[in-house]
């Protein structure tokens, strides 16, 4: 390759050769890197999102990912927790799947699913109230992580809405976030495809117990 180069030769795709793609991949595998820096600048944007709740999505989101930390929960979780509703302002309709999509290459195949589908289990709480099914959720009885979403449902997210509670600062993340978004991506070791992992752990809670 041309050390000098700085731009692709063509206007378009067709037009380029082995030069041009092994410049762009170059750049592209370094621009791919530094997702986790561009995810976390992301989430303090979800400050401004979504309004009418008594805490921010910002501050549900850290809340959500506190309470992971706290019940002892393993990085993959507390990750997949705190960009579990990153989608709400892009993706406001299927805001889950959004979420899952970005995880989906560097967390546990088990995370992904839960942050998949955890729109459809959070109307557990409130669909009564909007003419929708609270029991949508009963389409995945059976599944491997099923029991998982009710964790993750019951005890991160429905509860996290609560300007009183104690979240951790969101910088007390962002090496979880770096050490997750720097992984080498769609590893059969990372994702681990039916393995569970528990979401409390009550002996390093216990541990964690003063943060
Ligand atoms: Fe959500
Ligand atoms: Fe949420």
């Amino acid at each position: 390759m041309n050390s000098q180069m700085t731009i692709a030769k063509f206007t378009k795709m067709v037009d380029g050769d082995k030069e041009d793609y092994e410049f762009l991949e170059a750049l592209e595998t370094d621009y791919a890197s530094k997702v986790g820096e561009r995810l976390f600048k992301a989430l303090s944007e979800l400050d401004s999102s979504l309004s009418g709740y008594q805490v921010t999505r910002l501050e549900h989101s850290v809340q959500s990912a506190t309470r992971a930390y706290r019940d002892g929960a393993d990085v993959d979780w507390i990750v997949s927790a705190l960009l579990h509703d990153i989608g709400d302002m892009y993706a406001p309709y299927n805001h889950d799947q959004y979420a899952a999509v970005i995880l989906a290459p560097y967390v546990r195949e088990q995370c992904r699913w839960v942050i998949e589908k955890h729109g459809i289990f959070q109307r557990k709480y409130y669909a009564e109230h909007t003419n929708a099914d609270p029991d949508s959720r009963e389409r995945f009885l059976g599944e491997p992580f099923y029991d998982d979403a009710v964790y993750f449902c019951e005890m991160w997210d429905q509860t996290s809405f609560d300007p009183e509670y104690d979240s951790l600062p969101l910088e007390f993340f962002k090496p979880m976030v770096m050490e997750v978004f720097t992984r080498k991506v769609n590893q059969a070791e990372v994702q681990l495809p039916g393995v569970r992992v528990a979401l409390a752990d009550s002996s390093i809670a216990a541990q964690r117990f003063n943060r």
